[in-house]
């Protein structure tokens, strides 16, 4: 596996390879990486014949300086797990190669960046867009995959894709999960035991929402959902929605495309997860 931490190495040498006619998948990441992530290399180990990763905890995208302070980079254990999946290249910049200062960005992404995620966490989809789109001009990738957990950050950059035409393909891998439900994240590290076991109400909620999607309407699903959340001792429930999975509006009986979305505050750690209940 190649390192680079600079844009113009990484450039050039991915230059060279496509060159050789190699297309190139691409897994953008902050590093801590747990099966969820190997999973995405997987994929794009099957679709393309050149793998990257980057490992950059992007500082505009959180709205929380103690949150981008204690978010884990455990970068040696992260290095040997990308040589292990097949990584080819990994992109490992430090700020300073990614940001000159005082730079600005702004796209408009219209209310999907003010829904659900967006109200709680300002300004987080404009550091989101902002790191990719410099991750997408660096790599080039023919394809960039991402996971469905972030679901409405995969609609964000789908969108950002869609409104600059930016020519690169994207795909939203499956959520996976720990044997007793819990979604995979970086974040679950800080999990206390009994904050390990108070997040499954979360998967649990999803799990038992599925089934019993049919038996009621949806605002009185919603609610059960809350309860059944709001219920379970050192959880803080930010939202829970039942959603346009095109757009994240409220979904009512018409719409096709139906995705259950929940973030909550688990003890200190702030999980989110969801399901598609098409
Ligand atoms: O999903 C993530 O890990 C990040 O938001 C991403 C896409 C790597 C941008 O920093």
């Amino acid at each position: 596996m190649k390192t680079f931490t600079t844009r113009e190495n990484l450039s050039e040498y991915l230059e060279q390879l496509r060159g050789e006619g190699k297309t190139i998948g691409f897994v953008p990441t902050m590093g801590a990486l747990h099966q969820g992530h190997l999973s995405l290399l997987a994929l794009a180990r099957q679709h393309t014949d050149k793998v990257v990763c980057s490992i950059f905890v992007n500082p505009t995208q959180f709205n929380d300086p103690k949150d981008l302070d204690k978010y884990p980079r455990p970068i040696a254990s992260d290095t040997e797990k990308l040589l292990l999946a097949g990584c080819d290249v990994l992109f490992n910049p430090g700020v300073n190669e990614m940001y000159a200062r005082n730079e600005h960005w702004h796209l408009e992404i219209g209310e999907l960046e003010h829904l659900l995620e967006g109200k709680f966490r300002p300004g987080h989809y404009q550091g989101v867009t902002q790191v990719v789109y410099k991750l997408f001009d660096i790599v080039k990738p023919d394809i960039a995959f991402f996971g469905q957990k972030d679901y409405q950050q995969f609609l964000i950059i789908q969108k950002m894709v869609d409104m600059l035409h930016l020519p690169v393909k994207l795909v939203m891998c499956p959520i996976l999960r720990e044997a007793d439900g819990l979604a995979m994240s970086s974040r679950n590290i800080h999990l206390s035991a009994d904050d390990r076991q108070h997040a499954l109400v979360l998967s649990k909620t999803l799990n038992w929402l599925k089934p019993n999607f049919d038996t009621n309407s949806i605002p009185i699903l919603v609610r059960k959902c809350e309860e059944m959340i709001k219920a379970e001792p050192g959880v803080d429930l930010e939202y829970f929605e039942i959603a346009d999975g095109d757009n994240l509006r409220p979904a009512n009986q018409n719409t096709k495309n139906i995705v259950a979305l929940v973030a909550a505050k688990v003890g200190k750690t702030r999980l989110i997860d969801n399901v598609s209940l098409q």
